[in-house]
């Protein structure tokens, strides 16, 4: 019998602001390299031009950080894979420019990934500390980019159920933070100081949005608008009361989210939970869904925290997926700042 065929892929993830190149083994992961891009910090944001620069720097390291770590060599891989989108335009062009070209230069497939995509499939990346979920399971997607719910009825087949009509929840968080004057990205200072608030202290509207879409550029108007009024009565009211602040905000969004996924299984009869993306790392978020899981009955899974963040592991995966079923592109193929599951 003809020995199975291994299969090594090399993944390439440019379409933010984290340059991120992977090497795959079936479906097993040897190396995951992300730079993360330091200058987008003093200006409060990702700034698209800037991004593209440095992922312009950075590919060429990164790939050969990423072929070391795994001790492959190029002419070892089977196929390129890269994200063809959602992102920022100039960001993609840099990932699937050169996936092509190296592609190209070693003569083997090329695979396009959505981006989207392989933040749900990430749960199939095979290691010890995760288990994936079977089919079908709910998706909540959720980082400084996307808010999404999505019904995973098999690995490609997808129907979104609802998604942010604004601002995307890691934007709610940061935005939040930068009215309490913390740095950029405030996610994580707002999850360390509510864990020493009181949640219920400052009450904020929950926004009225219909079925399972959300919005939270609402929320973050009205955070403003009480900052503004407490601290014209009061100077020192952030600095007096940070820690409940933080707490009240993280319980507002918490409730949002949890909310929606509630309707979600009442909706589809599904109780699988996978979720991805930055904002997974709330412990807020954990706590609720972890006590869902208890009290509830819901199945909950969360993958390790480096395939919850923007990491070629999870355009890896895909690619293997793909692979598998020789789902190959043309060269002439571009990158796509929006694309829809
Ligand atoms: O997935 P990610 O690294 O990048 C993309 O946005 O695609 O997510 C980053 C987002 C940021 O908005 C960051 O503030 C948020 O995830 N984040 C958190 C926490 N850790 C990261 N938000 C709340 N609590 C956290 N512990
Ligand atoms: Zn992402």
């Amino acid at each position: 019998m003809p020995e199975k065929e291994t299969i090594y892929i090399l993944a390439i993830e440019s379409s933010c602001d984290d340059t991120s190149v992977a090497v795959l083994k079936n479906n097993s992961v040897l190396s995951n390299v992300v730079a993360n891009q330091q200058i987008h910090e003093e200006y409060g944001g990702v700034v698209p031009e800037l991004a593209s620069r440095a992922h312009q720097q950075n590919i060429v390291p990164v790939t050969n950080k990423a072929l070391a770590k795994a001790n492959i060599d190029k002419k070892q891989l089977s196929a390129i894979a890269f994200t063809r989108g959602p992102g920022l335009m100039g960001s993609l062009l840099v990932g699937t420019s050169f996936a092509k070209s190296m592609a190209l230069g070693l003569d083997i497939p090329l695979i396009e990934v959505n981006h989207m995509q392989a933040h749900i499939l990430a749960h199939f990346i095979d290691d010890e500390k995760m288990k994936a979920p079977t089919f079908p399971f709910l998706a909540l997607t959720i980082s400084g980019g996307h808010t999404q719910i999505v019904r995973v009825n098999d690995y490609f087949k997808m129907d979104i159920l609802g998604q942010t009509l604004d601002d995307a929840v890691g934007e709610a968080f940061d935005k939040s933070a930068k009215i309490l004057g913390l740095p950029y990205p405030g996610g994580p200072l707002i999850d360390k100081y509510a864990a020493l608030g009181n949640p219920t202290k400052f009450e904020f509207p929950k926004p009225k949005v219909k079925e399972l879409d959300f919005s939270f550029s609402g929320l973050k108007t009205s955070i403003l608008y009480f900052i503004q009024k407490n601290t014209a009565e009061n100077p020192d009211f952030i600095k007096e009361n940070l820690e409940d602040i933080c707490a009240s905000i993280q319980y507002t969004i918490v409730n949002i989210l949890m909310d929606k996924l509630k309707k979600a299984i009442k909706k589809t009869g599904i109780r699988k939970v996978a979720v991805g993306g930055g904002v997974s790392a709330n412990s807020g978020i954990r706590k609720a869904l972890l006590d869902a899981q208890d009290k509830l009955g819901w199945a909950v899974y969360i993958p390790k925290f480096e395939y919850c963040t923007d990491n070629a592991g999870m355009i890896g995966i895909v690619g293997y997926l793909k692979y598998k079923n020789a789902d190959f592109v043309n060269h002439d193929i571009s990158a796509k700042a929006r694309y829809v599951i």
